[in-house]
């Protein structure tokens, strides 16, 4: 059994990935060629936003941003503490400082109440707040609401990190509007995966849109020798853009037998955990399945009888950024922001991909049935 299934969805598009790939052959633009730009028309009329930028990874898609508004040295930038690396890497990067949010318990993602605390904590050191990166955890969108009322009430940037949340909405809405500026990750385990590396921005803003595609590629002015800004080599391959175009295609389709898989675990998997929560109004597109645990030794317990029986899972994330070493220079210490803390230690997530099979999906829930007693 497989955690996320690759070969099964390729199976269904192989023929049409092939001819895709044979084009751009034939073509020969590698770099920057019609599909690049084909996807890009085709990601902005999906999510509904007036620019779309292709670039080449998730964390591209987060600096470039940043770039974009001039944030370095002596600046402050809010996150939450239960992300991947990426989130909070691009802020130290460009030398400025990530203040770390907890989260909500139930929903994983940035709690808006801590947000006054980490604004007052980056004034107290001295720094300037500029910015906010929310993330739209295992597929679930942040809550927008509350976070873009504080953004815009202290002139906060949003950035609105979507790399695992491609396909999620609010009301309707899709995730990847909800920032000044939002990016997603094509990396091949997310949502919309590509066969490598990519990532893609969105805004409405035309200024910033203009600002982050001449970062993309170095900073460029009028053409490639002029240039007029740092920037980076930031563009996504054009192979990747052409497998991109076939899997946006049966996104849709794949979305709805995520959230099937979802509810079926769910209905069925025992009361002893703690199931994910998705609020009113709210739809995931499931970048994970988690559950949590009552503590790290029971968990440990699960993983080992998963294993056993040939059920693979994984621990997202098992140390907090608050308390990673790359970021021990912050001085953040055990107990400071306890929620994200808790989580890691208890969070496990299940194999879940469009393909999972109704019979894999049985095993697993009564494999774990095995161990909670009931
Ligand atoms: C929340 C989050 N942000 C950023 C990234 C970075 O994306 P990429 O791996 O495409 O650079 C990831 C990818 O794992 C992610 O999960």
């Amino acid at each position: 059994m497989k955690f996320i299934d690759l070969p099964a969805q390729q199976k269904i598009i192989k023929e049409k990935i092939e001819k895709r790939i044979k084009d751009v052959l034939d073509h020969g633009q590698y770099i920057m060629g019609p599909e690049v730009f084909e996807l890009e028309e085709k990601l902005k009329s999906y999510v509904d936003v007036k620019h779309c930028i292709s670039c080449s990874s998730g964390t591209d898609g987060l600096i470039i941003p940043l770039m974009a508004k001039g944030i370095g040295h002596g600046d402050a930038v809010i996150t939450t503490s239960f992300s991947y690396i990426a989130t909070a890497e691009v802020i130290a990067l460009l030398g400025a400082t990530p203040i770390f949010c907890d989260i909500y318990s139930k929903t994983f993602n940035l709690d808006p109440n801590g947000l006054e605390e980490a604004y007052d904590k980056a004034i107290l050191e001295g720094l300037k707040p500029k910015a906010i990166i929310s993330v739209d955890l295992f597929g679930l969108p942040a809550r927008y609401r509350l976070i873009d009322e504080f953004a815009k009430s202290k002139n906060l940037f949003l950035l609105e990190d979507a790399a695992q949340g491609f396909g999620g909405e609010i009301k309707n809405q899709k995730a990847c509007t909800f920032g000044d500026v939002s990016s997603t990750s094509f990396f091949p385990a997310k949502p919309l995966g590509g066969y490598g590396d990519g990532g893609a921005i969105f805004t409405n803003n035309d200024e910033l849109a203009e600002k982050m595609r001449s970062i993309r590629v170095h900073g460029g002015g009028k053409d490639k020798y002029d240039n007029i800004r740092l920037g980076l080599n930031g563009r996504l391959d054009t192979f990747q853009a052409a497998i991109l175009i076939e899997k946006l295609a049966i996104f849709e389709s794949e979305l709805i037998m995520r959230n099937k898989i979802a509810k079926i675990y769910s209905r069925n998997l025992s009361s002893n955990f703690i199931k994910p929560y998705i609020p009113n109004k709210y739809f995931s597109s499931w970048a994970q399945y988690s559950l949590l645990i009552k503590n790290k030794k029971e968990r440990d317990k699960i993983i080992s009888l998963l294993k056993k029986n040939g059920i693979p899972s994984m621990i997202y994330y098992k140390i907090p950024l608050h308390l990673q070493k790359v970021f021990k220079y912050l001085g953040y210490k055990t107990g400071d922001l306890p929620k994200s803390e808790n989580i890691s230690n208890r969070i496990l997530s299940l194999p879940m991909h469009p393909y999972l099979k109704r019979s894999d999906q049985d095993f697993i829930i009564d494999t774990l049935r095995l161990l909670s007693h009931d």
